[in-house]
């Protein structure tokens, strides 16, 4: 856990941990996780791993569309994940450890059952039916416009009723919000209240960026290919279209500002990070507002990046460029949309990701189960369970939202044994698991407890500033973090070789990802393949 101080908000210095809560622990034996499962688990969040707040995925009330991310009701929590008063339960639980909550908020679309869309399509009379995107198909008969879907296909479906098309930037069961429309939107900002004042410290905010899109509607461009910026991974034939006239109009920035002021309604720097799909760092850093709008926008660059000194430093120095004087940076290396960190980096650097993501200057975001390395789970075509698979195949997410393995015993902790669970286990969750892990000193668990724990302790590494080190051997990235008190230095070989590199005369080795690891001596480092450390060089290294 992170040492308060009182002089900055608690989300500069939390370490957040997401949780997938179809996946985290079921208590009901169903083979899908609950509210009071996460409730179960929080020792294990707050005293045996040591973060500081949770970020839990939707829970609210959903056909499942899209597995919650298309809510039927903003206020209301799924009879799958429990009831309101579990979620109060949860938080009064999490709160009692100093556990921060934050929610999902799906703010661009609903679900198609939700009681507004309901309302909404029944006809072009209804008082809701500018609470969504409705427009008349074109003369021939055809959609409105080119826009897509990212799950697929047309952005626009037509719907018999009234015979016009209503928009969806998801699946055709997620209708998108019209947040133009001023009644809308103070419903929206009602939700949010609705669980502020149940006491949540904070929302994740689904594809921010989506809810405000060209009034025109005009066609998308054909994309060229990126001239600046980074390169993040494929989506598939949506990135066929440059999708300025969809998403991420200007006119979003008010909206967010709006919201700010709702936050600040409330004691106790309630915060909000947005899921901004943005690479454009001038352009991503702007939902930071004049320090008025989102607290951040998620910076996703290092979840696909060359796994090379060279490019992690490009691409943390153009996040630390971007960043406006009062915004604070973050850092993620995957979610539930992702394929996982292990799988995708490799096992290797998985651990040198791990110190990054928790020596790096900002918030860092973990993915439940990346603590103990979990791959991506082989779903075999018949368990699968992700809509995006079922339209663009080869898309599937349900790899990286397989159940967390707590145990080696039948049901792994999660369920019960007899239960099938909603997604299969990874082949080797046998070995692969928090038990085993937690009595091995030397496993990527308790590489990031003892992380966590320095992190936690140590203020250069929670709030110091960040400097890179030039002269190190080629494909060794190294940064100095430090503040008032102390300085730490990090060192990541990110090559196969060994790397030898001096240090200070003095210094204190704090944590490697070799937990083995002896013969550190004074004025050198011997780096092994893939090995990432940090040290203590002590007050008076220059
Ligand atoms: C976000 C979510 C993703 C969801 C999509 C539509 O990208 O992270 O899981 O499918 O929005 O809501």
């Amino acid at each position: 856990m992170t040492t308060a101080d009182s002089t900055l908000e608690w989300w500069k210095t939390a370490v957040v941990y997401q949780i997938y809560p179809r996946s985290f622990q079921d208590t009901t034996g169903n083979g899908t996780g609950d509210l009071n499962g996460i409730t179960e688990r929080l020792a294990y969040l707050s005293d045996t791993l040591g973060v500081d707040a949770v970020w839990i995925s939707p829970f609210y009330t959903s056909p499942m569309a899209d597995f919650g991310y298309d809510v039927a009701d903003y206020c209301d929590v799924d009879p799958v994940f429990g009831s309101l008063n579990d979620f109060d339960r949860l938080l009064a639980e999490a709160h009692r450890r100093d556990l921060k909550v934050i929610v999902d908020w799906v703010p661009n679309h609903s679900s198609d059952l939700h009681r507004w869309f309901v309302e909404s399509r029944s006809s072009l009379t209804s008082p809701k039916r500018d609470w969504y995107v409705w427009q008349d198909a074109k003369i021939d008969g055809s959609v409105p416009n080119n826009w897509q879907s990212m799950f697929g296909g047309s952005a626009w479906t037509f719907d018999e009723t009234t015979s016009q098309y209503y928009l969806h930037s998801f699946l055709p069961e997620q209708p998108d919000l019209n947040w133009r429309n001023a009644d809308l939107k103070a419903a929206m900002f009602d939700t949010l209240r609705f669980w502020l004042d149940r006491g949540v410290d904070g929302f994740r905010i689904d594809v921010a960026h989506f809810i405000m899109k060209d009034p025109d509607f005009t066609d998308n461009p054909l994309a060229a290919a990126p001239t600046d910026g980074i390169e993040f991974r494929s989506f598939g034939g949506y990135d066929k279209w440059d999708h300025i006239h969809a998403k991420g109009h200007a006119d979003v920035h008010a909206v967010f500002r709006d919201l700010r002021s709702v936050l600040d309604e409330y004691s106790g720097d309630r915060f909000s990070v947005g899921e901004i799909h943005i690479f454009n760092w001038d352009e991503w850093a702007s939902y930071y507002g004049d320090g008025d709008e989102l607290h951040m926008p998620f910076n996703f660059s290092l979840v696909w990046s060359d796994w090379s000194a060279a490019e992690i430093r490009r691409r943390v120095e153009g996040l630390e460029a971007a960043l406006p004087t009062h915004g604070w940076p973050n850092h993620v290396f995957g979610n539930h949309d992702e394929q996982r960190l292990a799988t995708r980096y490799g096992h290797r650097n998985a651990r040198a990701a791990a110190v990054l993501l928790l020596t790096l200057r900002g918030q860092p975001t973990m993915y439940y189960g990346d603590e103990i390395g979990l791959p991506e789970t082989d779903v075999p075509p018949e368990r699968r369970q992700d809509p995006w698979e079922f339209r663009v195949p080869g898309m599937s997410r349900d790899g990286c939202r397989t159940p967390m393995p707590w145990t080696a015993a039948p049901g792994h902790g999660f369920s019960d044994p007899g239960t099938e669970p909603w997604l299969p286990f990874g082949e080797d969750a046998g070995r692969r698991n928090v038990e085993a892990q937690l009595s091995d000193p030397a496993s990527i668990l308790n590489l990031y407890r003892q992380l966590l724990q320095i992190r936690g302790t140590r203020s250069s590494l929670h709030k110091g500033s960040i400097e890179f080190i030039d002269d190190l051997p080629d494909g060794v990235l190294g940064f100095v973090r430090a503040d008032a008190d102390e300085r730490t230095i990090v060192l990541v070989n990110f090559t196969e070789e060994t790397k030898r590199t001096s240090t200070p005369d003095e210094f204190t080795l704090l944590i490697s990802t070799d937990q083995q690891r002896s013969g550190i001596g004074p004025g050198v480092i011997r780096l092994g393949p893939n090995e990432a450390l940090a040290i203590d060089p002590g007050p008076s290294a220059g």
